[in-house]
């Protein structure tokens, strides 16, 4: 169930499959069409999130993966009731860098929680809400590896787990991509960033018309 009169779009994926680079060239466009556009992530898409983010993503340390879970759900839940249904209701169109398929692929299949257990959670604390469209950029992780490697950021503690630890994610992402192919679009994220645009705008276009 989504949620509001807006659309509500999430972009999934590994570390260093390019995320980021298609919301803002997906929000570029929507501009260019006079929509209103919200662009959000989780974790750290509120105040409170910000502060959340930091603990998941920095802190010196093991995190008990429950508390791992969650820490993430609760970033959701604050972020879903004050930033994301608003805008929705207001009508915009909401792109969003991650959302509750990342903590059944991440905490689930990654951590190795209970996948029902991990999406019932976060269902919970988003009110059910799901998003319209989720485009999912699948990509070998060790070709996102040389990615991020290029970037020379330094990891944070997700982006730290070895390479097993990402096989499984990118796994989950599949399958959940399998089991709700409405709401899922999934791109060959190693294609250019202007052709996997193009598949996404081709989506979109088809849900605002
Ligand atoms: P992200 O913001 O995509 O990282 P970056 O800013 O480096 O591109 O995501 C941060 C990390 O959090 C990423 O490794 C995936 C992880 N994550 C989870 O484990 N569970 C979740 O529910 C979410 C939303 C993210």
């Amino acid at each position: 169930m989504s949620a509001g009169r807006g659309l509500w779009i999430t972009l999934e994926g590994g570390d260093g499959t390019g995320k980021t680079t298609q919301a803002a060239l997906l929000e570029e466009w929507l501009r260019g069409q006079d929509r209103k556009v919200l662009r959000t992530r989780e974790p750290g898409g509120s105040e409170v999130g910000v502060l959340i983010r930091d603990i998941v993503l920095h802190h010196r340390g093991d995190i008990a993966p429950r508390a791992e879970a969650l820490l993430y759900a609760a970033d959701r839940a604050h972020h879903v009731a004050t930033v994301v249904r608003p805008a929705l209701d207001r009508g915009e169109v909401v792109i969003q860098d991650r959302y509750l398929d990342s903590s059944v692929a991440y905490q689930g299949a990654g951590r190795v929680l209970d996948a029902d257990e991990v999406r019932g959670l976060s269902l919970w604390a988003a009110e059910g809400a799901l998003p319209d469209l989720t485009v999912l950029l699948d990509l070998d992780p060790a070709l996102a590896r040389r990615r991020l490697d290029s970037a020379e950021k330094p990891f944070d503690r997700l982006e730290a787990e070895r390479e097993e630890f990402h096989r499984r994610v990118r796994e989950s992402f599949l399958a959940l991509a399998a089991a709700e192919p409405e709401r899922f679009l999934v791109v060959d994220a190693a294609q250019e960033p202007d052709e996997i645009a193009a598949a996404v705008r081709a989506r979109v276009a088809g849900l605002l018309a």
